[in-house]
């Protein structure tokens, strides 16, 4: 039976190769997390049970390779080896979507008065955003999230040298590839100030700035999401806000918390994000996740200031308000997120990271 890597899958929808992805999971698990346009037929039940006239109903384009898609990669070899049959060239996603949360597509953008050039790292299915952002030779990395290979690749590209690596906090939805990335590239790992991480790094607290060769970037600390929680504004032109301020919702303030730390936090992002909304309103919002799965579009997940006020409910009550609206919606704890945690206070990767950070992304209150 024939099947497709996950990095394949990537490539040909990152580059346009015709494929058509068939998604054969049940509704429910569909809307968790999806390949974007994917199509979806609910067989799931009836390919369990090979049922031979599961897919029958499916009108298929022909002359395209079909990708079959579950949750790990069994009940998708079904569903191929029934199109085969019936004479389309059809692959199984190896692995599923357990595998397919570390792929990956990128989009760039040119910030406005400023000599850099950012690359958006997206993981398509978690929704982690993460930023290469070059200027002259060098380069910085905000929040990886991805084997550090694919970043240095992606420097290289550019001809640019990574030379600081930063996390706009302690994750607790991924493990953040940071202190990897910087261990191979010997670039300087910033982290915000803080005593949970118990690996050496720089610590970078408010208002200090780091050099990427003739851009700047300048640390604002936004505690909320959580204690350390800090923005990074290029060149006073956009800001990369990590989970603290996203396009149309904020960041959650009650992991690791109880309701009252929750509600202390939800006051101290009602201050955080005061500053923020103090910037220019032309100023780029580049946040560190997005809820719905990426399209290999090339197109930046990126607004102005204006933009996300006026299409963020939440930013437009008072503080009290605020505050109650935050803690009236949070959302089901992420997944694991205690052992992702202390895998990233540690600066350790897990021996098996899809198995953790499976499922999508929830740090947004919208
Ligand atoms: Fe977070």
């Amino acid at each position: 039976m024939q099947t497709i890597d996950v990095d394949t899958l990537r490539t040909w929808l990152d580059v346009g190769h015709a494929v058509a992805v068939l998604d054969v999971r049940t509704a429910v698990d569909r809307a968790e997390w999806a390949i974007p346009g994917s199509i979806h037929v609910d067989a799931y039940a009836a390919l369990k049970v090979n049922d031979p006239h599961a897919l029958d109903a499916l009108d298929l384009p022909g002359d395209v390779p079909i990708v079959t898609v579950c949750g790990a990669g069994k009940i998708s070899l079904v569903a191929a080896e029934q199109l085969r049959a019936r004479g389309f060239e059809a692959y199984s996603l190896a692995g599923g979507m357990r595998a397919w949360s570390l792929a990956w597509n990128t989009a760039e953008l040119r910030v406005p008065n400023s000599a850099a050039r950012v690359v958006q790292v997206r993981r398509t299915g978690k929704g982690c955003l993460s930023y290469l952002i070059g200027a002259d030779d060098q380069a910085a990395v905000i929040d990886a999230a991805l084997e550090p290979a694919i970043y240095q690749q992606l420097a290289l590209r550019h001809g640019w040298r990574i030379t600081a690596v930063l996390d706009t906090h302690i994750h607790a939805d991924h493990l953040s590839r940071s202190r990897a990335l910087a261990e191979q590239t010997g670039a300087t790992l910033y982290l915000p100030q803080q005593e949970r991480v118990s690996f050496s790094h720089s610590p970078i607290g408010d208002d200090d700035t780091i050099a990427i060769g003739s851009a700047r970037l300048r640390a604002l600390r936004t505690p909320g999401h959580t204690a350390e929680s800090t923005s990074y504004l290029l060149d006073d032109q956009a800001l990369f806000t990590g989970d603290t301020l996203f396009l149309n919702a904020v960041g959650r303030p009650d992991l690791h918390a109880d309701p009252e730390a929750a509600r202390m936090r939800a006051h101290a992002l009602y201050a955080g994000l005061q500053r923020l909304l103090a910037l220019p309103r032309e100023t780029l919002i580049l946040p560190g996740h997005t809820s719905a799965p990426i399209a290999f579009d090339g197109k930046p997940l990126a607004t102005t200031l204006a933009q996300v006020y006026a299409q963020t409910a939440l930013l437009q009550v008072a503080e009290d308000g605020f505050v109650a609206g935050v803690l009236a919606r949070i959302p089901p704890t992420p997944p694991n997120h205690t052992q992702i945690t202390e895998l990233n206070e540690a600066g350790a990767l897990a021996d098996d990271p899809i198995a953790l950070e499976a499922g999508a992304n929830r740090c947004a209150i919208a």
